[in-house]
């Protein structure tokens, strides 16, 4: 059967193997502890559930949603960003739902991008930054973080000929992977940047809401002249538990926030109407349970970066995101540390070459686990840990 190219030059899954050797043991009756996935394992706050189960019963929630959304959630996001951010949205004509920020990514890259442009790509950086270009039939360009900027790109060091195609520039602050948050004034050389390249920013802000040790996490909108040049997808899968409610919004400058909606209505029909209602409840109704999960979070980052010290492994304490970041010991590629780790301890681990290739090097772990299951696989990595690491290969 043929398929389109396109399937083909997406990149091939980087967990493949991973997820094979998982599979094994699993099936051989180990019991795995996964640290991979970024995927809260508390519930949703229970308010939001409630709003939920009213919204549901509600016969008026059963047909098709309009895809610029109920006015109920188009206004909590504005109110939200008034009283968070600072930040004044018109709920008309700034705010759209998405079924979810990965939804909202790859739609605009098919609203942004023509055959032989190119977006801006953080690497590392959440994969539909590159996957979403490629479907498009456009072209991702990495932009590689430095760690000694803080993990943010070298605006400089982008090559002319790629700036000269480029449409889109994905940045993503508290940033998945690494976990870094931004160094004051990057955002105000963003917005310079785009309007010098004529560049629409996407500022990808899944993790605002998850910051740690008194850091607040700015909206790239309340950066001057971001509403120029830029939107941002707001997530509520991380903040109030909502993976699996696929619930978001894009919000900002609304000639695109009008262009990804006329692409949309061609595309899908729209977010659930009672999942908006809800959406509305987390945004507007009492914040305690996202204080509450970050004071979980931030208590099991400090057990990972306890472990990793006792290892030899020194960090700083992210101050953001459900990540840790961190390097693999010498002598090891990411992939091997991770399957290592996997063999030896029976942990899951992402490998870093897995969110592009100045990955390379370094290892995630995600913080969605039971304290005690996290204590548990921190104690086999340590316990197995010298056996990991190897000599250097000279
Ligand atoms: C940077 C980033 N953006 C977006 C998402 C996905 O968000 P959603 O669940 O709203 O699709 C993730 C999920 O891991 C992420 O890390």
């Amino acid at each position: 059967m043929k398929q389109a190219r396109r399937v083909e030059r997406i990149a091939p899954y980087l967990f493949a193997e991973l997820e094979r050797k998982i599979a094994e043991q699993q099936a051989a009756g180990v019991d795995v502890i996964s640290l991979g996935i970024g995927d809260p394992d508390m519930p949703t706050p229970e308010n939001v559930v409630e709003a939920m189960a009213r919204a549901v019963r509600d016969p008026g929630t059963h047909r098709y949603p309009s895809n610029r959304g109920r006015p109920e959630f188009r206004e909590a996001v504005a109110s939200f960003y008034r009283s968070r951010f600072g930040v004044e949205l018109d709920p008309e004509t700034q705010v759209i739902p998405a079924i979810g920020g990965k939804e909202c990514v790859f739609n605009l890259n098919l609203a942004f991008l023509d055959a032989g442009d190119a977006a801006l790509a953080a690497d590392p950086g959440y994969p539909p930054y590159t996957g979403g270009p490629l479907i498009a039939d456009a072209e991702p360009v990495l932009m590689p973080l430095v760690p000694e900027l803080g993990f943010v790109p070298d605006l400089e060091a982008i090559p002319r000929a790629a700036l000269e195609r480029a449409r889109l520039m994905f940045v993503n602050y508290p940033n998945n992977p690494t976990g870094a948050v931004v160094p004051d004034g990057f955002f105000e050389r963003v917005v310079a940047f785009a309007r010098e390249h004529g560049l629409l920013v996407v500022h990808d802000s899944a993790y605002s809401e998850l910051t740690y040790d008194g850091y607040v996490a700015p909206s790239f909108l309340a950066t001057p002249g971001a509403m120029e040049v830029g939107v941002e997808v707001f997530s509520l899968s991380k903040g109030w538990n909502m993976t699996g409610w696929r619930c978001a919004a894009i919000a900002g400058n609304a000639d695109a926030v009008a262009a990804y909606w006329k692409l949309k209505t061609n595309v899908d029909s729209g977010l659930f109407d009672a999942v908006q209602l809800a959406g509305a409840e987390a945004l507007t109704g009492p914040q305690d349970s996202v204080r509450q999960m970050c004071a979980i979070y931030a208590r099991r980052r400090d057990l990972v970066i306890g472990a990793l010290r006792d290892v030899g492994i020194a960090l700083e304490p992210p101050r953001g995101t459900i990540y840790v970041w961190a390097p693999v010991p010498v002598g090891h590629t990411s992939a091997s540390f991770a399957e290592e780790v996997l063999d030896r301890a029976a942990v899951v681990v992402s490998p870093g070459s897995a969110y592009g290739p100045n990955g390379e090097g370094f290892f995630r772990i995600s913080l969605t686990v039971a304290d005690d299951r996290l204590a548990e696989a921190l104690g086999r990595m340590r316990t197995s840990f010298e056996e990991v690491v190897r000599e250097p290969e000279l």
